[in-house]
């Protein structure tokens, strides 16, 4: 176990005696409080991880203690220390914000339990707090940053912004949702285009016999269904920039007639005579290699040369796991935001598999997972356990409880909460998240377990 710092407060010495020498054997640094009211100043200090206080004390009670922590000090962690009775108290503490709480007679396997949870809690939140500094500070009131601190997505940044500054075509190649869209906006918006349009056409978006049309604009009467005049997405695109995306499927005769605009900035509508010239800067991107297509004889070896002044590869997410953590934190963010969740956070186990996965639909399959995580969080944090299976890594394990028939709805209630606590040794914050209850459902399940009716037979089960 990690070292922690844990003050602990009683008023009786004799439950102070015990909790330090359980707290001293675990390696803790300890510090003993009698009043309440002296555990204040020691919060100041900044490096206490728990607080585990007794309920009822004269001078001071531990609610009282837990107010002042909450409001002044977030991130330490409170725990309670109740005698049976007073329960429902403590439920009410737990609302308020308090991490668990323990009943008397202390014992030393649930003490150690509760606290070494409550510093595990106050690490991630430290952890994810960080995580949350540097994404801030990677945005720095940025529209749509690109966000990573891997070496590979450092040395593509650094062509990144020489690109940006010049006004030469530039080729994006990459896997399918490696961020090809989100850099070519990234350039216009850095380039000294900025001022003037970023028009974007998606090749596999539009029916082949359209994309002609849409590129350069038609005149009445040009096809079938031409009624008036439209101008094409280059004329759009004067003085800015133009995003041919997906380029790799254009069919040939596209191809010439993009390759004379690259050529000489000159096209015709369809169905016009005119000669029109406009000023563009293009970028395209391709998720095929479009060497490899020249090569076969697909695509225009002059076209290529024209696209491709300056390539820019952006390399998949698996070879720059460094960027997972702080991806998944903005992702998180965002989707909280769009659903009005608050952003969960995210456990060490958690990060730990995110970062093993192989990502084959990179960073928007990272994008939907932490929607989906985001949308179906009911605890605030995420757990391996929350995460696809085959990211999970196998880690989702699924037991059966037996329900014998005969049982009212209320006893395979009680029946399902007690299997499940067994199956998490008495973790009832576990327990809670397993079954999609707030953990008070949990305590006030074990406090009345003694008055409720209980199933006849002992069932089967796991
Ligand atoms: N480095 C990054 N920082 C922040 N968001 C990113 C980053 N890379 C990708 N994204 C986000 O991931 C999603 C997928 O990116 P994008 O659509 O640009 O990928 P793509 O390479 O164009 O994919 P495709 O080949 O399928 O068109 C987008 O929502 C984008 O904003
Ligand atoms: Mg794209």
């Amino acid at each position: 176990m990690f070292k922690y710092s844990i003050a602990i407060v009683d008023d009786e010495l004799s439950n102070l005696d015990s909790l330090e020498r359980i707290l001293k054997s675990d390696g803790a640094d300890v510090r003993r409080f009698q009043n309440p009211k002296d555990v204040v100043p020691a919060l100041q200090s900044g490096n206490l991880d728990v607080v585990l206080t007794d309920l009822r004390m004269g001078a001071m009670s531990g609610l009282d203690l837990l107010d002042v922590i909450r409001n002044s000090y977030p991130s330490i962690e409170v725990i309670l220390v109740t005698a049976y009775g007073t329960v429902e108290i403590a439920v009410g503490a737990m609302k308020k914000g308090a991490y668990d709480f323990i009943t008397k007679p202390l014992q030393r396997m649930q003490v150690l339990r509760v606290v070494h949870k409550a510093v595990e809690k106050r690490k991630l939140v430290a952890e994810n707090l960080s995580l949350r500094e540097e994404l801030k500070s990677q945005m720095q009131g940025k529209d749509r940053p690109i966000i990573g601190r891997s070496p590979a997505l450092k040395g593509m940044m650094d062509l990144v912004e020489q690109a940006a500054r010049s006004r030469a075509n530039v080729l994006i190649g990459g896997e399918s949702g490696t961020g090809k869209g989100l850099l070519a906006e990234y350039l216009h918006r850095n380039s000294q285009e900025s001022s003037g349009m970023f028009v974007k056409i998606n090749c596999t978006a539009i029916p082949e016999n359209l994309l002609e049309a849409e590129l350069f604009g038609y005149e009445p009467g040009a096809y079938t269904g031409a009624a008036k005049t439209k101008k094409g997405r280059v004329e759009l695109a004067h003085g800015g920039t133009l995003f041919l995306d997906e380029i790799g499927i254009a069919p040939q005769a596209l191809q010439t007639k993009l390759l004379r605009f690259l050529q000489e900035g000159e096209f015709e509508r369809l169905g016009s005579n005119e000669t029109r010239y406009v000023e563009t800067r293009v970028i395209s991107a391709s998720n095929t290699d479009l060497r490899k297509a020249v090569a076969e004889g697909t695509f225009r070896e002059d076209l290529f040369y024209r696209l491709n002044v300056i390539h820019i590869n952006v390399p998949p997410l698996r070879e720059r796991v460094e960027d997972i953590p702080l991806l998944a934190r903005r992702f998180l963010e965002t989707s909280a935001k769009k659903n009005g969740r608050s952003v969960p956070i995210l456990h060490s186990e958690t990060l730990d598999a995110l970062v093993r996965y192989a990502w084959p639909g990179n960073v928007r399959e990272l994008e939907n997972v932490m929607e989906r995580v985001v949308v179906l969080n009911r605890t605030g944090s995420v757990e391996v356990e929350d995460l696809p299976p085959e990211i999970a890594g196998g880690k989702k394990e699924h037991k059966t409880i037996v329900i014998p028939m005969g049982l009212t709805l209320r006893q395979i209630e009680n029946l399902v909460m007690d299997r499940t606590l067994k199956s998490t040794r008495g973790d009832k914050r576990l327990a809670a998240r397993l079954l999609g209850v707030h953990p008070c459902t949990i305590y006030r399940h074990l406090e009345s377990g003694a008055k409720e009716e209980k199933p006849p037979t002992d069932a089967p089960s796991e």
